[in-house]
């Protein structure tokens, strides 16, 4: 058995290779490298995580020049399905190599699905069959993770279950769960906090008709906005170092720093999905006026929460409505976000809407918007504990329970048909932390800190912890027997260890 001091060791050996890697690579000029190999540099890199840059290099940190709130916003296209016969909607995505102007005048390489840095949206319909065939055009292996989807093991996207470069993956989703947005992310071993922020990430949202019946903004008025942050070099590209919390201070919303949407006198709804690797935001209205918030990572609310502000980790989303009739024509009304790190001039703006005309607007937010199953009673109890080395002290690890991730071993065996109830606890003095879990929804009963938020009294699959807190939630095993994951998503994290397994027999 490993215990914490040796798990904390081999995590470190690991770390230790992928700094000496790095530093070659350092010593060899990073930044005169030509574009493209800075893409998955060295591969897979096996268990020494050789693709994770622990080295920032010189110029990072010097994005080119940009007036915020001057690239407009980009609306998501729906995503066409090749195929809707045999009552199955089918899509294809090429994920691939591809170059985005982040930065104008800068044409820079980083990854799509979709073949593309600003993807479609896939819209699937509760209870309806969805397959996305996901080819891997790049030079590294990927494997696509529907993040809060209820999905079979082999449909999961696990590490496990990498798909090599040039190969081809059917993912199978039933979407038999509720309306709310989930996303598609990467979540290859080792590497996907990397190839996360250099774009394998997309927006999949389940409608069903019971939400169509609440008249919420819909069509255009209903637009998914996905956050994250970066750092940049003086030539506009992505610059990825692994735990590196200080210096991703670019704000992005649809692969665009700093946008700008020109919005109706109406009401729209928003559908946030925090896709950074490790930032928290804490969103508000640049005016203080309160939002509402209608439905977080897996469900609607049963009822909607109105608050100034909104705290997002990565990977949670929280959909929310704006009412923009509140304000006269040629308002400026930003989105902020409260806390750091990095320098709040840049981290601290979001994105601008600018008021527009009027418009016809016939939507509502009903006072009651769902009805969940009341939390279940449960008879296992476990408690988790989350630990990462703090910021700054190398060897860099993650941890849970006092172990670091290892591929090889299931840490956890749950009975198919039971609830159990988890205590998790995040151990860091200053770093916060987050829980994921796949397969089973989470419903929060409390936390040490006092009950649980309003807004997250729904179905989640990521919950916030922060620093010397801990969080009871329960969760039902009664979807599909086999082996998943469960891990804290500050993706880097992820990577450093702070990952295991259940298996549901
Ligand atoms: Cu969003 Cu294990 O993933
Ligand atoms: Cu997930
Ligand atoms: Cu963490």
């Amino acid at each position: 058995m490993i215990n914490r001091r040796s798990a904390i060791r081999l995590a470190g050996a690991g770390t230790l290779s992928a700094v000496a890697g790095q530093q070659l690579v350092a010593r060899a000029g990073t930044a005169e490298l030509p574009q493209g190999l800075a893409l998955g540099r060295g591969g897979h890199g096996a268990h020494t995580g050789a693709a994770m840059s622990t080295v920032r290099p010189d110029d990072a940190g010097t994005r080119p020049d940009l007036e915020k709130f001057t690239l407009p916003l980009p609306l998501l296209r729906t995503a066409k399905p090749v195929t809707t016969r045999g009552g199955q909607d089918v899509y294809l995505s090429s994920i691939r190599e591809v170059t985005a102007e982040i930065f104008p005048g800068h044409r820079v390489p980083v990854y799509g699905y979709f073949g593309s840095w600003v993807p479609p949206v896939i819209r699937a319909r509760s209870g309806r069959r969805t397959v996305v065939i996901q080819r891997n055009e790049t030079k590294v292996p990927v494997s696509v993770h529907l993040h809060g989807g209820v999905n079979r093991d082999v449909f999961d996207g696990q590490m496990s279950r990498p798909v090599t470069p040039g190969g081809v993956f059917s993912y199978v989703y039933e979407n038999d769960q509720p309306a709310a947005a989930l996303w598609l992310h990467d979540h290859t071993h080792h590497t996907d906090a990397e190839n996360v922020y250099r774009g394998m990430s997309s927006p999949y949202v389940v409608t069903s008709p019971e939400e169509d019946a609440l008249g919420l903004p819909s069509g255009e008025f209903e637009v998914p906005l996905v956050l994250r942050d970066g750092d940049f070099g003086s030539d506009g590209r992505l610059v990825f170092t692994m735990d590196d919390t200080e210096h991703r201070s670019t704000v992005l919303v649809n692969g665009t720093p700093w946008p700008r949407m020109d919005v109706k006198r109406r009401k729209y709804r928003f559908r946030v999905i925090n896709s950074s690797a490790m930032r928290f935001f804490v969103l508000g209205l640049s005016d203080g006026t309160p939002m509402t918030q209608i439905g977080s990572d897996a469900s609607l609310l049963e009822a909607p929460v109105t608050a100034p502000v909104v705290v997002v980790s990565p990977g949670e989303r929280a959909d929310l409505v704006i009412d923009f009739s509140q304000w006269a024509p040629g308002t400026e009304v930003d989105v902020v976000n409260y806390i750091g790190p990095g320098p709040m001039e840049d981290v601290g703006q979001v994105m601008r809407f600018r008021v527009g005309a009027d418009a016809p607007d016939d939507s509502v937010v009903p006072e009651r918007l769902t009805t969940l199953p009341p939390v279940p009673a449960a008879t296992v109890k476990r408690a988790f504990t989350l630990e990462s080395s703090e910021p700054g002290v190398t060897p860099m690890f993650g941890s849970i329970n006092g172990r670091s991730f290892d591929m090889g071993r299931v840490d956890t065996t749950v009975r198919f048909g039971t609830t159990e109830e988890w205590t998790v606890t995040n151990a860091n003095p200053t770093v916060p932390h987050n829980f994921h879990c796949h397969l089973a929804h989470m419903r929060v009963v409390d936390r040490s800190t006092g009950p649980a938020a309003p807004n997250e009294l729904g179905l989640k699959d990521t919950v916030q912890i922060f620093p010397g807190e801990s969080i009871r939630v329960r969760l039902t095993f009664d979807r599909y027997r086999g082996v998943y994951p469960y891990h804290c998503h500050m993706l880097d994290h992820g990577a450093m260890g702070m990952m295991a397994q259940l298996k549901v027999v």
